[in-house]
């Protein structure tokens, strides 16, 4: 059978968050032997020089959009035994990163949903099944029952479509909608595409599409409900048969402590107790924090913004600092967070160190080098950077939400059960509270902290167990046809 994943990125050639890692590992776990999945994301002007000029040609042609005709090229590329289509337009996809203006953004997504259906024929390869991801491919389900259901080629093909984030819908006013999508006056009602008068692009992906899915358990349900809806929860519920959670994996060669080229000191769940102290003391070091092996060391390793539980972090921040602890804090994300982290390293320079860039090299020197991690989300639908911490050996604390409840066992100190720490509301002294429970446990019970590791690293959470739920799925979609 043969898949294709259609997304706006995808690692290792474009990355703005956890999508792209999804959409760039997922099929590599993909059962090759019963499945050909391929990859297909724009080519952006802002990937990497040497990416983009290795890429090999397989085809152009033009297609008429918004009335004018447009060159569509189709390039490719295999890494690791996966193959990469991309799809290439300079008007529309140059610019110093791949989307960030919004209104721009959807002319852009909805060029790129028709220009990928429209290449599909000319490429060796018939999908079965178009998986698509975020409201960016949120047109291609509506196009597949549309514009693109008549031919002989589309007709078998099935869509999944899966939630990523719920938050970013792709919407603008009706009008400038219907324009970009060149849908027709049926598609605008409250039951299809329209949304509050507006029209909305991740919800034509909800609603025509063959299966939909989302990367937990707990926000599957969660979205259900009006605090996570985000006014979709309607639409959920009604279908609520085709909607499944199915957890995110992450890379274990690449997340792999044991072999990480990065790391000064590389450890397995052995050495962990002797190595992890050496990389925390390197790392100290080199970010100038004081050097201490005994002083714990709390990372945070995000895109700074409202949905990370930063606001709960800026409440209690001082205070936490009075603590016997170090923060060090890799981001990059609103003003307003990348400033706060920024006074309190000036305020207290040997405890508090703000690293306010994107580095995959120094990502990797933190999770090994620290003994936990903070991640309070507001909601979170899987979250990729506690399953690295749990890996690494550093303790997840965090907020019982979507991804991070289904993935980090609390602590238990009487059955000696758990492997990090959480805290149910979205409460900056409960919070405070459980960093505070993780401390007296890092300090005064050595013991205990190391079963914490020792649990931690015990887990799976690579994409084996995942890969097949996706599997199972595209098999259903392709068999009820
Ligand atoms: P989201 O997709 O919502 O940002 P995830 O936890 O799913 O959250 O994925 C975030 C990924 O991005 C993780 O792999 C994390 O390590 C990485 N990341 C976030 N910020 C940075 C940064 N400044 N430098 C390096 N990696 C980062
Ligand atoms: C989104 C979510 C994050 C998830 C990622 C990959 O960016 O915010 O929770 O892990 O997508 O699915």
């Amino acid at each position: 059978k043969n898949i294709l994943f259609l997304a706006s990125e995808a690692v290792p050639f474009i990355k703005t968050g956890g999508l792209a890692d999804v959409v760039g590992s997922l099929p590599r776990s993909i059962d090759k032997a019963y499945f050909d999945a391929r990859i297909m994301i724009p080519k952006y002007m802002c990937m990497r020089e040497e990416d983009r000029y290795n890429l090999e040609y397989v085809t152009h042609f033009y297609m008429d959009y918004l009335g004018q005709s447009r060159y569509v090229g189709v390039l490719k590329k295999e890494v690791d035994g996966i193959l990469y289509y991309f799809i290439d337009n300079e008007y529309y996809f140059s610019g110093n990163r791949p989307y960030g203006n919004w209104y721009w953004d959807l002319e852009k997504f909805c060029f790129f949903s028709y220009a990928a259906l429209s290449a599909l024929p000319l490429l060796d390869f018939h999908p079965d099944v178009i998986h698509c991801h975020d409201w960016q491919t949120g047109l291609v389900p509506v196009l597949l029952k549309d514009r693109f259901a008549g031919g002989e080629f589309f007709r078998s093909i099935r869509s999944v479509f899966t939630i990523h984030n719920l938050r970013f819908q792709g919407t603008w006013d009706r009008k400038t909608i219907q324009r970009f999508t060149e849908l027709s006056d049926y598609y605008f009602t409250p039951d299809k595409l329209e949304y509050k008068k507006d029209g909305n692009l991740l919800k034509g992906g909800l609603v025509y599409a063959d299966a939909i899915t989302t990367v937990s358990k707990t926000y599957a349900k969660e979205i259900q409900t009006e605090f996570y809806g985000e006014g979709l929860e309607g639409l959920l519920q009604a279908r609520d048969r085709d909607l499944r959670g199915i957890v995110n994996g992450i890379d274990y060669d690449i997340w792999n402590p044991k072999r990480d080229p990065y790391l000064p000191y590389p450890y397995d769940k052995v050495s962990v107790h002797k190595e992890k102290a050496k990389n925390k003391t390197a790392l100290q070091e080199s970010l100038g924090l004081s050097v201490s092996e005994d002083t714990m060391l709390i990372s945070i390793i995000s895109r700074l913004t409202d949905q990370k539980g930063l606001d709960l972090i800026e409440r209690v921040f001082d205070e936490l600092c009075q603590d016997a602890v170090q923060f060090v804090i890799l981001g990059t994300g609103e003003d307003r967070y990348e400033n706060l982290f920024r006074y309190f390293a000036w305020k207290y320079p040997d405890r508090v160190s703000a690293q306010i860039y994107y580095s995959e090299e120094i990502s990797h020197r933190i999770y090994a080098g620290s003994d936990a991690f903070l991640m309070p989300s507001l909601f979170e639908p899987c979250g990729l950077s506690q399953l690295i911490s749990l890996r690494y050996g550093t303790i997840p604390i965090v907020r019982e939400t979507g991804g991070l409840r289904d993935t980090v066992e609390p602590y238990n100190e009487y059955e000696k059960k758990g492997t990090g720490f959480s805290f149910a509301n979205y409460n900056a002294h409960e919070m405070m509270a459980s960093v505070r429970y993780a401390e007296r446990i890092y300090y005064d019970d050595k013991r205990s902290w190391r079963g914490i590791i020792n649990r931690a690293m015990k887990k799976d959470f690579s994409w084996k167990s995942s890969a097949l739920q996706y599997q199972e799925l595209y098999d259903w979609l392709v068999e009820r046809n």
